[in-house]
C-alpha cells in the first residue's frame, strides 16, 4: 500500500517522493484492513464489522448522563475517520479561502485532521524529516519543537537570529537555505511564540523570494508553517494572510504544509483538533490524495482519530450565524490589550532604560530583554515580591498579555520596571558580583 501511494506521489515525474522522509515513504493508510472492510460493509443490513456498540434501535450506544450534557446527535460518540470528519475538513478548506483570499482558485490538499497543532507537527515531522536532518528556524521558537523534532525525529534545529534592525532576519534565513545540502526543511511560525511577531508584507514577500531562489538553485525545500496563532494580527502593514498561498504555487520543488487549527484561533485549547494541508506547484489530485492518505495513516498509527465530539462541536460552531461576530468580539479583546501596551510603553519613556521590547505586532505574547540584569533574577523577583508570573526564554522575559486583563496591564509593566531596578540595585551593592545577562535570544 505504501508502494502504491509512492507511485501516485511520483505521477507525472513529480519530485514529491524525494521530499518525504524514509518513514514518510513507508507510511500508508490501511485501506484494506478493518477500516476498509468496515467501510465496504457500511450499508449492510447486518453490520458486524467495527468495534463500536449500538443500541437495539441502531443508534450509538451511549450513557444518557453524557448524552444529556451535549446537544449533539449520538453519532458524535462514535469514532471519527482517521483523516477527520469529512464535513469539517471541507468546512475548514472553505474557511482557508475566506481567511486567505490569495488562496482562492489555487489547488491544495484537503486538510487532514490531527489531535491539534502539536500532533500535526509530530505527523509532519514523521512524514518529512529524517534523523540527522537539519530544521532551519528562527532562534526564538516554541520550546516544544525540541521535543518534537530533536527527540521525536532525531533531527537538529539549525537556528538563525530572528531579528535584525527591528525586523525579521530574512537574509540569515536565505543564507541557511542556500547552504550545502539538496533538501532543506524550513519551519516558520507567524504569529510567533514567544515573540508575538509576524512578518510584515514586505518581509513576507522577501521570505517567499528567498525560498524561490533556493528552489531555483536546485534545492528541494519543505516548508512547515506553524500557523497556530493565525488571524491575530493587530498592526497595519503586517502580513494578515498565511504564507501558504504564496508558497503553494511557488515552485515544483517547494512543498509547503500548513499546520493550523481552532486551538488558538477559536479559543478551544482543550478540544485538541488541528489540521494539516499540503500545497505544491504542479501537484494534482492524485498527489494530494496520496499525501492525505499517508498523513491519515500516521494519524491512525498514533491516535487512531481525533475527538469526534470536538469535531462535531466545531462543525456546528462554524455553521452558527453568530460565529463570526463572536470571534470578532474575542479578537477585539486581545487587540485592545495590544493597543494598551503600545500606549503605555509610549507613555513611560523611563521603561526604555530598564528593558527593551522585542518587535511584536500579533498573537498572544511579547518579549522584553531586561537591560544589564539577568532575566531569570527578574522573573524570580516578579514572582516572589510582585505576585507576577512571566516566562524566561533565551535571556528574554515572555509576557503572555493574552491572559492579562486590560486593567492589569499597566501594573504588569510597572512591576516589571520596579523588579528590574531592584535586581540591578541589589547586584550593584558592594560585595555582590555583577549580574550576568544570560542573553542568548
Ligand atoms: C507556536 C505553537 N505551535 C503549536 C502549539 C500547539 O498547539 P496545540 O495546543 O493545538 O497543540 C503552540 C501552543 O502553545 C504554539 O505556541
Amino acid at each position: 500500500m505504501a508502494a502504491a501511494l509512492n507511485g501516485e506521489l511520483a505521477a507525472g515525474g513529480s519530485p514529491l517522493p524525494e521530499m518525504l522522509s524514509a518513514k514518510g515513504l513507508r507510511a500508508y493508510f490501511p485501506m484494506r484492513g478493518i477500516l476498509g472492510q468496515s467501510a465496504e460493509a457500511r450499508n449492510c443490513e447486518i453490520n458486524a464489522t467495527i468495534g463500536t456498540a449500538f443500541e437495539e434501535d441502531g443508534s450509538a450506544l451511549c450513557l444518557e448522563c453524557l448524552e444529556s450534557m451535549l446537544r449533539l446527535p449520538s453519532h458524535a460518540f462514535l469514532y471519527a475517520p482517521s483523516a477527520g470528519v469529512p464535513e469539517l475538513r471541507k468546512a475548514w478548506r472553505e474557511m482557508l479561502d475566506l481567511k486567505n483570499p490569495s488562496l482562492r482558485g489555487q489547488k491544495c490538499s484537503l486538510p487532514v485532521v490531527t489531535h491539534a497543532l502539536t500532533h500535526a507537527l509530530s505527523v509532519a515531522g514523521q512524514l518529512l524529516v529524517d534523523p540527522r536532518d537539519k530544521i532551519i528556524l528562527p532562534d526564538l521558537y516554541w520550546d516544544n519543537y525540541e521535543l518534537l523534532f530533536d527527540e521525536g525525529c532525531g533531527a537538529s534545529l539549525q537556528t538563525f537570529p530572528t531579528f535584525v534592525k527591528g525586523g525579521f532576519n530574512v537574509a540569515a534565513m536565505a543564507k541557511r537555505l542556500l547552504a550545502p545540502g539538496d533538501k532543506k526543511v524550513l519551519l516558520l511560525n507567524f504569529p510567533n511564540n514567544p515573540t508575538g511577531y509576524t512578518a510584515t508584507d514586505t518581509e513576507a514577500h522577501a521570505i517567499r523570494d528567498a525560498i524561490l531562489h533556493a528552489a531555483e538553485a536546485g534545492k528541494r525545500v519543505v516548508v512547515i508553517l506553524d500557523d497556530a496563532y493565525f488571524g491575530l494580527v493587530y498592526a497595519p502593514g503586517v502580513r494578515s494572510e498565511s504564507l501558504f498561498p504564496d508558497l503553494a504555487g511557488l515552485h515544483p520543488r517547494v512543498l509547503v504544509v500548513k499546520l493550523d487549527g481552532p486551538t488558538k484561533e477559536d479559543y478551544v485549547w482543550g478540544f485538541r483538533v488541528g489540521f494539516m494541508t499540503f500545497g505544491m506547484q504542479g501537484a494534482e489530485d492524485i498527489h494530494y490524495r496520496a499525501l492525505e492518505a499517508k498523513a491519515a495513516g500516521l494519524v491512525r498509527a498514533t491516535i487512531s482519530s481525533a475527538s469526534n465530539i470536538a469535531q462535531q462541536l466545531l462543525l456546528q460552531a462554524y455553521r452558527d450565524p453568530a460565529y463570526a461576530a463572536q470571534k470578532a468580539g474575542k479578537f477585539a479583546i486581545l487587540k485592545a490589550r495590544y493597543d494598551r501596551i503600545r500606549e503605555l510603553l509610549a507613555a513611560h519613556p523611563e521603561y526604555a532604560g530598564a528593558f527593551e521590547p522585542m518587535p511584536f505586532n500579533s498573537g498572544y505574547f511579547m518579549c522584553v530583554r531586561p537591560i544589564g540584569v539577568d532575566a531569570e533574577a527578574v522573573r524570580k523577583r516578579l514572582l516572589t515580591e510582585y505576585g507576577t508570573g512571566t516566562i524566561v526564554l533565551s535571556g528574554l522575559l515572555r509576557l503572555a498579555y493574552s491572559s492579562v486583563p486590560l486593567a492589569r496591564l499597566d501594573a504588569l509593566f510597572a512591576n516589571l520596571y520596579q523588579a528590574i531596578r531592584q535586581v540591578r540595585d541589589a547586584s550593584a551593592a558592594p560585595g555582590r558580583p555583577a549580574a550576568n545577562n544570560a542573553g542568548g535570544g
